[in-house]
């Protein structure tokens, strides 16, 4: 590998070039204001920020076809995303000119009280995506905003602001889901969700995957086809954000709820760590492929502009206050992490994997997060974030085997979030997980192998959508899992999303689960309902019911979902050999 200091003046590069050319934070924010003073159709093409701008742009075909979203809500704001996409599979179809998108947002559905509207560039360098940073608007209330450009019009989206800070908030419902696998299965957990009574989601990762057509194939077998080879190009990952962007239900679901996202590693590339990929690339190639896919990601979700990439690098981890009810922390454990230690995949624990030099979140997340926990005044701390934080033993007790790639993999690091959170006595520390394509309920513990230790909280993981195919209500192995690790109170591996209502006094959890994903059409269910209060009781079980029409037990272990990226990863190192030999 390369040494650090040529590394570093690298990136610097890199960045600096980028800065220059593509994300020049001054121009881009005059180019933005100056074109609110143009008038459509009275000037035609004018220059700004170093583009064209087409005021009065004429359409081959319709442009909204990835939907509308909106996110990162605040007390008086929210993000409204869309992204002008005629041939969404293709490039996107549009010219390299920028174009002005008029956008509206209303008290009503009918646009009848419109109460904000403006025009923002849709530039060709951020793929005609359009992020407007609404504010003064007004605490925990309903609006809808939609867009348009020339002649066309968006979908109508609905959104919500956050309740004031610090104000009594009574109740909170919300949904979290991660792990969307194209290829696995229908998006019918997102059609659900969509029908569902929130003020929120989360999405915590793999929003979309890396792999070629049928590299990574279920269990159930793959009833969809990515559209390209695996995605290296900034490109090819607007090309496959807009894929997966293109179903119907994904859109709704986004319509219907400002969204919270966050990334895993398939957002990149499976089990990237840092700099540092999985296979079959150099560091330098690496970091202009994580530039790439940080880039695409961010142009395609309603983030901020304090999320806008700086080359190679992308500030995800934020915080959002709902009220004086949750704090909710979102990390990014991928960007700043040490490389999975003995050699990646499942193993027990080794000095390497104990240094506790090793870091997930990198110094400066870490003293930000926990500076939130120790000046928060909220009823819940809560880790929204994708790995499994619990302990989780899916060896024996004699020789135990953990995944490397997730929070056992890094015992230092979470034990120093575990003495924190024991030193200032908390009891409300709620961990959101995604990543494993199965659902789970944890107690948390001062001591995991202690199950008398005091509780501090609870970790709820949630399951796909659909990574994993079908599943089924249990594994061969869960028995076994469930008896190794005391702590861990459910499992279920249908695919899904997970409900939460929180007040102040409680945090429940609702297993929203489909049998299957390989037809459309599932109905859903709610596997079981899973409460925690600040009482040292941990989670209480309060509902459980079978769901109809699912396979009961699957000949299927944990260790699979391993052995399954291996296949994906072989296949993928066959086709790089191919490539070679052509
Ligand atoms: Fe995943």
């Amino acid at each position: 590998m390369a040494d650090e200091r040529h590394m570093e003046d690298w990136i610097k590069k890199l960045t600096d070039e980028n800065q220059d050319k593509k994300f020049d934070r001054r121009s881009f924010l005059k180019g933005t204001g100056k074109i609110a003073g143009l008038s459509l159709g009275m000037v035609l093409a004018q220059s700004i920020g170093g583009f064209e701008v087409n005021a009065a742009p004429k359409f081959q075909s319709y442009p909204f076809t990835l939907g509308v979203a909106s996110g990162d809500p605040l007390p008086d704001g929210v993000v409204l995303w869309t992204r002008l996409a005629p041939e969404p599979l293709n490039g996107g179809g549009m010219p390299g000119e920028a174009v002005p998108v008029k956008w509206e947002i209303a008290r009503d559905e009918r646009f009848r009280h419109i109460v904000q509207h403006g025009t923002e560039l849709a530039r060709p360098d951020l793929a005609h995506s359009v992020h407007v940073e609404v504010s003064g608007l007004k605490p925990n209330q309903v609006y809808y905003y939609r867009f348009k450009s020339g002649y066309e019009f968006s979908p109508i989206g609905r959104t919500k602001t956050l309740p004031a800070a610090g104000s009594a908030v009574k109740e909170l419902k919300f949904a979290f889901a991660s792990c969307q696998q194209y290829e696995h299965g229908f998006y019918t957990a997102y059609k659900h969700m969509a029908e569902e009574d929130l003020d929120l989601v989360f999405h915590l990762g793999d929003y979309i995957y890396e792999y070629g057509p049928n590299e990574y194939v279920s269990a159930t077998g793959n009833v969809r086809t990515h559209s390209s080879a695996e995605i290296m190009s900034l490109d090819d990952y607007r090309n496959r954000h807009a894929q997966y962007r293109s179903d119907a239900n994904l859109k709704a679901a986004h319509a219907a709820f400002p969204w919270v996202v966050t990334w895993d590693d398939h957002e990149v590339e499976n089990n990237y760590a840092d700099k540092i990929p999985e296979k079959g690339q150099s560091v330098e190639a690496f970091i202009i492929r994580r530039a790439a896919a940080y880039q695409a990601y961010y142009e395609h979700m309603p983030l901020r502009k304090t999320s806008l990439p700086n080359g190679p690098d992308m500030r995800l981890y934020r915080n959002f206050t709902y009220g004086n009810l949750a704090s909710f922390n979102v990390l990014d454990t991928r960007q700043y992490r040490s490389d999975q230690a003995n050699g990646d995949g499942n193993k027990p624990q080794s000095p390497e994997s104990l240094d506790p030099r090793r870091t997930l979140m990198g110094q400066e997340q870490e003293s930000w997060l926990f500076n939130n926990l120790s000046t928060s005044k909220a009823h819940w701390n809560v880790l929204a974030q994708q790995i499994f934080f619990a302990q989780w033993n899916f060896g024996t007790s004699s020789a135990p085997v953990y995944s490397m790639d997730s929070w056992d993999g890094y015992p230092a690091q979470r034990q120093r979030v575990m003495d924190f959170v024991k030193g200032k006595n908390m009891n409300n520390l709620i961990v959101l997980t995604g990543d494993v394509h199965a659902s789970w309920a944890s107690n948390l513990h001062t001591d995991f192998n202690n199950p008398k230790s005091p509780i501090f909280g609870a970790e709820f993981v949630g399951t796909s959508i659909t990574s994993g195919g079908n599943g089924a209500d249990k594994r061969k192995d869960t028995d076994h899992i469930l008896e190794q690790n005391p702590h861990i109170k459910f499992f279920n591996d249908y695919r899904g999303y997970v409900r939460c209502k929180v007040t102040p006094v409680q945090w429940q959890a609702d297993y929203r689960v489909v049998p299957f994903v390989t037809e459309p059409g599932a109905a859903v269910s709610t596997r079981a309902s899973y409460v925690y209060q600040k009482d040292q009781m941990g989670l209480q079980r309060v509902s459980a019911s079978a769901v109809p029409q699912g396979l009961k037990i699957s000949e299927q272990v944990e260790e699979d979902r391993f052995t399954a990226h291996t296949h994906a990863h072989n296949k993928q190192m066959g086709q790089i050999k191919e490539k070679v030999k052509q």
